[in-house]
This record gives C-alpha cells, sequence and structure tokens, in this order.
C-alpha cells in the first residue's frame, strides 16, 4: 500500500445517485456535482473527521469568520478518462504544493498529501462513473479550505474545513475571447496575495469585468498596480505570447503560478523553442501585434485549457489578433495535451496521475 492510501476515511455512499441527471453531451462548466465529497476538519492543530460523503449543504455559523475575513482558498484541477476506463489527474501535486502555498500565505494550516491527494484518489474512485470521456470534456476538481472559527475577532481562525467536490464539464471558454488592458482597477500588488488562490482575488474581479463586459471584451488583462505598464494575467487564467519563436509569460508574484502555465512553458522548451518568463510591457504586445511579430496570444489555466485571444483592447483602440488556425505553437500543445491527457500517447513527463 503507498503512503497516499494509509490513511483512512469514513465512507458514506449516496444512497441516491443523481448521475442520470447529467447530460453529457451538454454540460455546462460548474453547474452539477458529483455524488460524493471529500470533508476534513482542523481542530486543535490536527486534521480530524476525514470522511467521503454525499455531496449536500453543510451547515455555518453567521458568524464563521471565512465569511468576514476571508480565510479562504481553492484549486482547479482536472481528471481525464482513457478509452480503457483508465482514470487519471492532470499534475495533482502540482496544485497540491500551490494550495499550501495559498495557505500560508493566508495563514491558514497545511493540508497534508495524503488527504489532499491520498484523499481525491480515493473520492474519484467512488465517482468514476462521473468522469467523463469525450475529447474536450473532464471531471473538474475544486478542493477549498475556508476558516470555520465563530468569532468577530480579527485573528487566524483556529479551525478550518477542507473540502473537495467535483464536477463534469465541457470547456469554459467555447470560443476565442477579447481582453481590455486594464488601466485604472489593480488585481494584484507586489507583497500582496497575487501568486495566492484566494476567494478574493476572484471578488475583486467581477466589477472591472463586468466594466469591460459592458464594452464588449469577455475579460480583463490585468497590468501591474505600479504603472499599469506591464501585463499580469487574465484573471481566470494566465497569458502566454509567442513572439517571433519566443514563447513568453508574464513573471512575478502578482500572478498566479499556473500548472498548465507551466505545462505550456516546459513543453516549448521541449520543443525548442525560446521560454522565457518576463516582464511583458503593453506597449511590447501593441508594437508587435501591429509589427506582425506577435503571432499567438492565449489564456492558460486549468479550467481555461488554452483559450486563443483574438482581440484587445488598448486606451479606447482594438489589435486584432492572427487567424486561430495559423496559430501552430498553440494548436500544437491543445493537441499534445489532449493526446496525453487521455492516454492516447505515452506520458514522458509523468504528468498524469493514474486513480
Ligand atoms: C481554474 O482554472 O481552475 C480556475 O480556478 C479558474 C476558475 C476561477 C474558473
Amino acid at each position: 500500500m503507498s503512503a497516499l492510501e494509509q490513511i483512512s476515511f469514513r465512507v458514506e455512499p449516496t444512497k441516491q445517485s443523481r448521475l442520470s441527471q447529467v447530460d453529457f453531451n451538454n454540460l455546462q462548466f460548474g453547474q452539477i456535482m458529483s455524488d460524493h465529497m471529500l470533508v476534513a476538519e482542523y481542530n486543535n492543530g490536527q486534521w480530524t473527521d476525514l470522511s467521503l460523503v454525499p455531496y449536500g449543504d453543510i451547515t455555518i455559523s453567521p458568524s464563521l469568520s471565512a465569511l468576514h475575513y476571508g480565510q479562504s482558498i481553492f484549486e482547479g484541477i482536472k481528471a481525464y478518462k482513457f478509452e480503457d476506463g483508465t482514470v487519471s489527474i492532470f499534475r495533482p501535486e502540482k496544485n497540491w504544493e500551490r494550495f499550501n502555498k495559498s495557505a500560508a500565505r493566508l495563514q491558514m494550516p497545511e493540508v497534508p498529501e495524503e488527504i489532499f491527494l491520498g484523499g481525491l484518489k480515493k473520492l474519484l474512485d467512488m465517482d468514476r462513473d462521473w468522469i467523463p470521456s469525450k475529447e474536450g470534456t473532464s471531471l473538474y476538481i475544486r478542493p477549498f479550505m475556508f476558516a470555520t472559527e465563530a468569532a468577530l475577532g480579527v485573528h487566524p481562525s483556529i479551525s478550518y474545513k477542507f473540502i473537495i467536490i467535483t464536477c463534469p464539464v465541457g470547456a469554459y471558454y467555447s470560443k476565442p475571447i477579447s481582453l481590455k488592458v486594464e488601466t485604472h482597477f489593480t488585481r494584484a500588488a507586489d507583497g500582496g496575495v497575487g501568486f495566492s488562490k484566494n476567494a478574493g482575488n476572484y471578488a475583486l474581479s467581477l466589477y472591472p469585468t463586468q466594466l469591460a463586459n459592458n464594452e464588449g471584451y469577455d475579460q480583463i488583462m490585468w497590468t501591474d498596480a505600479n504603472e499599469h505598464k506591464y501585463i499580469e494575467e487574465a484573471g481566470t487564467a494566465n497569458l502566454i505570447f509567442r513572439i517571433g519563436d519566443t514563447i513568453i509569460t508574464p513573471h512575478g508574484d502578482t500572478i498566479l503560478h499556473g500548472v498548465t502555465r507551466r505545462t505550456i512553458m516546459e513543453l516549448a522548451e521541449a520543443w525548442g523553442f525560446k521560454a522565457e518568463q518576463r516582464k511583458v510591457s503593453v506597449q511590447e504586445l501593441i508594437d508587435g501585434i501591429q509589427a506582425g511579430t506577435v503571432t499567438e496570444a492565449f489564456a492558460a489555466g486549468t479550467a481555461a485549457t488554452i483559450t486563443h485571444i483574438d482581440r484587445i483592447g488598448f486606451e479606447g483602440q482594438d489589435y486584432t489578433l492572427p487567424a486561430v488556425e495559423g496559430r501552430d505553437f498553440s494548436n500544437r500543445v491543445l493537441t499534445y495535451l489532449n493526446e496525453l491527457r487521455y492516454g492516447k500517447i505515452t506520458d514522458p513527463y509523468g504528468w498524469n496521475f493514474i486513480v
């Protein structure tokens, strides 16, 4: 038995599966949750009450500190089903590591590997039938942790809940997206929490994103807090550009260190491209689009996978990117990752974590 399997969970299978309610040919992102969830409690410095139970409502106190002061973090991971029924999770150990970095920044406890990864394996084993196999579909996995102390003093909570829920999903974005370069609002500043996957980073994006939507853009391209000069990320995903034969992604602790982003940069290097993590100014991007050297731009994330960007708005002007069909690098990555994740090719990097 591996170390991940040694920990034991109380298991309560559902009495009434909801699987028959799912239309696997028309999956909406995050709408219908799988039958079971993992729940663990943190009290007195220890993780206790590990359980795999039917998905359902939880009871919380109105003075729950997460609601008031925002100690709340999450992850996004995907699992895939091969043609022969094998279930594989894509690089979940990277999400586990990032989760604990988010936890440390928000003064929350670490979740041990055997609960996060070991528990996830057991959960997916229970809900195998919920994992879709059609290309473009997957099981989205949402681990999250929040403070549960019922008290209004501003201090780190003494108790926490860690939960994993899952849902079968299709594409988060069903077509290329347009981005508005944000030069007023700020997502993250140096020394802040930009790298952590905490709930507040998403809450703060909603109002500026609505303003961008009102102007006809799908999402925001965040820029740095100091000068609004350098590109950061898209909020629901990281950003990657191809300029000439170099694959470039913005760098720093004000952006989320995405697992998909990392994967793509590793592939770029392995395939002989120059791969750079560095500052990219909005001006460099706009000049490159106009000169024809920026040939590809895309959002990269677990939910977004690779979503092509077709238009960028900056200071009242729109800049259009080349046609999606000609984007050899991002299209090659998409094809390669699809084949790898659905087990159609060998996995030279050990990215598939088999359940
Ligand atoms: C993910 O890509 O998993 C995310 O967490 C983005 C999400 C907010 C839709």
